[in-house]
């Protein structure tokens, strides 16, 4: 199936997320894992572990102090930030992003997504509330 690049794709309603529990999306051929924080922040990664390849969505949330999250694999436990870095066992650094984050765009409680193209078409404005 051909998909229309440069279109807006609503993924999902605020509603649809409850704090820290991972949801599973796919978009344009390619799966992601959405989750929204305790601060209402919502993002977006791959969904494949960088490592070996297990599914984030499958993974859980872990509140950091400052009210962000990180995705944490289910199989041996990276945890990953927003921007997809990771702190290697060993180290005490963060990694360089190994996770291209999916750009969003929240407008209301609606999750859009361009799915990484270039925006060649407006969100509809009926799906704003206004
Ligand atoms: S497969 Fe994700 S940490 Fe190993």
């Amino acid at each position: 199936m051909k998909n229309l690049q440069g279109a807006p794709w609503l993924l999902a309603h605020r509603s649809m997320l409850k704090p820290n529990q991972p949801l599973k999306i796919s978009l344009l051929g390619h799966d992601y894992v959405l989750w929204q924080d305790i601060q209402g922040t919502i993002s977006a990664l791959p969904n494949a572990c960088p490592h070996m390849g297990a599914m984030l969505s499958e993974g859980w949330c872990l509140s950091q102090p400052d009210g962000s999250s990180k995705m944490v694999c289910p199989f041996h436990a990276l945890e990953f930030n927003a921007l997809g870095c990771t702190v290697l066992p060993g180290s005490n650094k963060p990694t360089q992003s190994l996770l291209k984050p999916l750009e969003l765009t929240i407008q209301g409680d609606f999750v859009w997504s361009y799915g990484g193209h270039e925006p060649k078409l407006p969100i509809p404005s009926i799906m704003n509330g206004q």
